[in-house]
This record gives C-alpha cells, structure tokens and sequence, in this order.
C-alpha cells in the first residue's frame, strides 16, 4: 500500500541490540548533527542480544593476545573466515568491550577486582567477559537503552517493521518503508526519507521450528537487503547450538539455551546410558568447537534412536577430587555446595530449567541442538558496507566474514559492537546528498501467516543440521510452489514472506555447497573439500528468482 504517512531521517538505524544502538550511539558521537532514526519491530530491548547468556569474547585476561583468540576464531570457521576481518575483530576487541564498559555495562568481577572470565567451545583461553552469572545480554542491553536514553537527539520507533528500502535513480539508498503498530504520530505504514539505512535487525531462526532466537528474528533484513538488490553470502552456515533444553517433541518457537559456559564450568555430555561421548572425539571433549559437539550429540541421538541426549551438571563449584560423574550420589554438604554455585554463576539457566521441572543440582538436564545463529548475512566489507550504496549492514544481519563456516562461541555480540565501531567512522564522511525516493511499494507476493508452520517444519527436517541432496531439493521444490494464498496486508504477511524468501535462499545455498564444512554438515558430502571452500553469494535476479 501507498505509505500514510513520510517523514525524514538522515540516516536510519534498523535494529536495537548490540549492534544498532551501538552504531546510533557512535554515529551519535562521532556527528551530533544528524538525525538519527532508530527502529525496532517490538520494544528496543527485545532483540536477541538481551537473551545471551556466556557472554563476549575478547583477549583481555592476562598471557591472552589478540592472536591467540584470531587462531581459535579461525579454527572454529573451518577454513571460511575472512583474515582480515577477524584481524580487525580480534584486535578491536578488547577496546570496544573496555568501551562498553566505560559505558556502564556491569560485568562480573573477581573479589581482587579483575574481570571474571570464562571459557567456552572452541576457546583454549578463558577470554569470555559475562554478567550477572549468566545474564550478559540483558545487562548490556540494559546499558544501551540507558546510553540512548541520555541521548535523547536519537529518536526512537519502537514497533515498527521494516517493509523495503526505497532507493533513488542511480540505486543508492533513499529511505525505507515500515509498517508501525500504534505509535504516536506514526500508525500503519509509512516512508522514512533518508541518506543512508544501517541494517542491524538480527537474524533468521524463525526459519526453523526451534531455536534459541526470540520471536522477532524472522530474517527481515537479509530479506529487505536482497529484495533492494544486495548480495546476500554464505547463508548455509547456520548454527545449531549443542545444548537446547530438550522440551519434548512438539515444542516450538523460541527454546531455552543451555549455555557452553556450563560446559566452561565443567558439565558434560552423555547419552541414555551414562556415556561420555564427547571424550575422544576431539581434543577439547566437551568443549569442542560447536559444530563438533552438536554433531555429536546428533550423531548419538540417530544410533540410538533418543530424541534429546544429557548434559550432567550436578557437580559444579565441587573441587575435582569430588566433582564425581555421578552426580547423583553427591548429597549433603556438597549438594548446597552446588546449588551455591548453580545460584551465583548460572542463576538464569537455574531458573528456566526449574520452571520446565528439571533441577539442574541434581538431575542431568535433556539437551538436543537447536538453531542458534546464522553465521552468513548481507556481505560486507570491512567498514559495514554492503553491495548498495547507502546502506550498511551489522550484527547477526550482516556477513563480515569473521564467523566462516562456524561461529566461534560468544564472538558475536562483539562482532556487532566492533563493526558498528568502524559504519559510525566511515557513515558520516560518506553520506549521499539526500535523493528522491524512486516510489517502490510492495504489496504483490505475500504469503499468508498461516503458512509459517509449514515452512518452518520442511526448513528443520530438510535443511536442518543434517542435509542431502534429495532433503534440499524437495525442499527447495516444497518452497518454489508453496500457494502463497491472499492474506491480508500486516506483519504477519511480511514477515512470513521473509521467512520464505530467506528459507529460499538458505536451501538453494545449502544445496550448492556439496561439501561438509563447519555447521553445514551434508551427509552425501561428509568431507570437507577446499575446492570447494569459495563463498556462496545469493541475490535477486529480474525476474524475482534467487
Ligand atoms: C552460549 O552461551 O552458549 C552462547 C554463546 C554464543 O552463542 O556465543
């Protein structure tokens, strides 16, 4: 529909977690002058960065060095990761977390004052910086929103979706539209004018029926960035973390995520009978890589034909000599010595498995992968640039290259505050004069709400964390000739045919990527083949396939 409402902006921010109040807050301070936009599709502080639990990574613990964590990055990417944007990740690293810092982010401190760090998957150094025990996102989520709020040049829509990008004559970025639901001035749809758009709105797991994303990261911004002509890469490589709660067969949506810090910590895997399957599969055992851990569990769970495996956690905070695999058999003195520990590091996952009816202290808890991350995005280059000129991409959106075939454990919460460091250096120097918006109002093509389910089901059996060749293609065939139906114009139509368009894209790339690499595990291509190992780019070609 023809937009009810237009304002401007001279550049607008899609997104509200680490990565776009990071990039208003910057781009804020490094030009005050310009009015800055921020919009978000719920409330600022329900993204995915409030619900990360470990923590984020940086070489700031003593004998770490930037190069250190560049080489167990690499590692865990599997061959995929751009050098030079993992350089820059890990050496911008540890000022832009003292920076978050400055800013007013609480982070765990030891009695004697140094920051507590703590190890995941991948990391042979303790390098993960958290907060409140397990509460790291919601604590910098916190500062943020209180940063922005002393800001209060940087306007704020709350509640809005973004629909598409505008984009003038010569197909640079012009201004966006957005479907917003009762707020103030704005209502219904609208246009925002603008000289550049900074996408930072998230990722995909809506694609699939579980994962740990919140219900909002439905892939509209690698939707809209494809739909305005960018390239989007790698879309393949998407993570599915080891330790999901394991809710039971019909659960769906959002899961609860059992953090690698447990593992940090010390809890391990078994199966149904007792095993420690993790132990001679790699040299780290439990903390393997993530994508070496969660198909281990996978792997355990067809042999044995059990829907979930264990993670036994019932020892930690006990000195070694006591931590005993049975778990069961600690009692007394050292059971309140662990539901000490359980209170104090872990108190959020304590509390979300009580609530499911597990006590963590003394019963193993049921785990199974579930998505967790899309580790490709909208392409960029080093300073957040995508294919479009005017608009920049950040955060879990965006392929900067740091994060290969698998993303290393709590790399991504830095990954947003770093490049949204290097948009707010370059964006003010380059921004375009302003442009008329070439008129562009989508409103042919949306699938129907109804249909998600659907999508969603075929996306887990078919493209999930196991694929073949005749998986992707039936699912490629299901999406192609998917009825779309007639539905009403809204945000569930739109983001819907987000779901879809990414869903089509993810299969198509997962199907040309005949090889096994990091998360993308194919079971026709088991080894990896670096032959192989190039980018899979996808866009959208005149005639709207992709
Ligand atoms: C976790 O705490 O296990 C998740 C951290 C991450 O996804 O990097």
């Amino acid at each position: 529909p023809a937009p009810g409402w237009t304002t401007r902006a001279d550049v607008v921010v899609v997104g509200s977690g680490i990565a776009g109040l990071t990039a208003a807050l910057r781009i804020h301070a490094a030009d005050p002058s310009l009015h800055l936009l921020v919009v978000t599709k719920d409330v600022l502080a329900a993204g995915s960065t409030q619900w990360a639990q470990g923590g984020i990574a940086a070489a700031l613990g003593p004998g770490d060095t930037p190069e250190q964590h560049e080489r167990d990055t690499l590692v865990a990417g599997a061959g995929a990761c751009d050098v030079e944007a993992v350089r820059v990740l890990v050496t911008e690293g540890p000022e832009a977390v003292r920076e978050l810092i400055a800013l007013g982010t609480q982070f765990d401190h030891h009695p004697d004052g140094e920051l507590s760090l703590t190890r995941e998957g991948g990391h042979h150094r303790d390098r993960i910086a958290h907060a409140g025990g397990d509460a790291t996102g919601a604590e910098i989520q916190r500062a943020l929103i209180a940063a922005v709020e002393r800001a209060p040049e940087i306007e704020v829509i709350q509640h809005a979706l973004a629909v598409d990008l505008l984009r003038s004559a010569d197909g640079s970025v012009a201004g966006l539209t957005l479907h917003v639901l009762g707020e103030g001035q704005h209502d219904g749809v609208g246009a925002v004018h603008c000289r550049a758009v900074v996408l930072a709105s998230g990722g995909l797991g809506q694609v699939f029926s579980q994962s740990t994303n919140p219900s909002v990261s439905t892939g509209d911004g690698m939707a809209v960035a494809l739909r305005a002509g960018a390239r989007l890469r790698d879309l393949e490589f998407v993570q599915f973390h080891p330790t999901v709660m394991w809710l039971g067969p019909d659960s769906q949506g959002q899961q609860p995520l059992i953090s690698e810090a447990v593992r940090g910590e010390g809890a391990f895997l078994v199966d149904f009978e007792g095993t420690r399957f993790m132990q001679g599969e790699h040299e780290l055992a439990d903390l393997a890589p993530r994508d070496v851990v969660a198909k281990a569990i996978t792997r355990r769970m067809i042999e044995t034909g059990k829907p979930h495996m264990w993670l036994d956690a019932r020892h930690l905070g006990l000195p070694a000599s006591e931590a005993s695999p049975l778990g069961d058999r600690v009692g007394g003195e050292a059971r309140d010595a662990v539901s000490r520990f359980w209170s104090k590091r872990f108190p959020t996952i304590l509390g979300v498995c009580r609530e499911h009816g597990v006590d963590p202290v003394t019963e193993l808890i049921p785990v199974a992968p579930a998505q967790h991350y899309a580790s490709g995005g909208v392409a960029t280059d080093l300073w957040g640039r995508t294919s479009v000129p005017g608009l920049y991409a950040t955060g879990e959106v965006a392929c900067s290259g740091v994060h290969g075939a698998n993303r290393l454990a709590s790399n991504s919460l830095l990954e947003g505050l770093v490049f949204s460091r290097r948009i707010a250096d370059v964006l003010p120097g380059e921004l375009r004069a302003w442009a008329e918006p070439a008129v562009d109002h989508r409103s042919e093509g949306l699938v129907d709400g109804e249909l998600r389910r659907a999508i969603q089901d075929v996306m887990t059996t078919r493209v999930g964390v196991l694929r073949t060749a005749a998986g992707l293609a039936e699912a490629i065939a299901f999406l192609g000739t998917l009825d779309p139906g007639d539905p009403d114009v809204g945000p569930p139509a739109w983001e819907t045919s987000n779901v879809h368009t990414i869903s089509t894209a993810l299969a198509a790339a997962a199907a040309l990527r005949t090889e096994t690499r990091g998360s993308h595990w194919r079971e026709d291509f088991p080894d990896r083949d670096d032959a192989k190992a190039g980018h899979v780019d996808s866009w959208l070609e005149g005639d709207g396939t992709i």
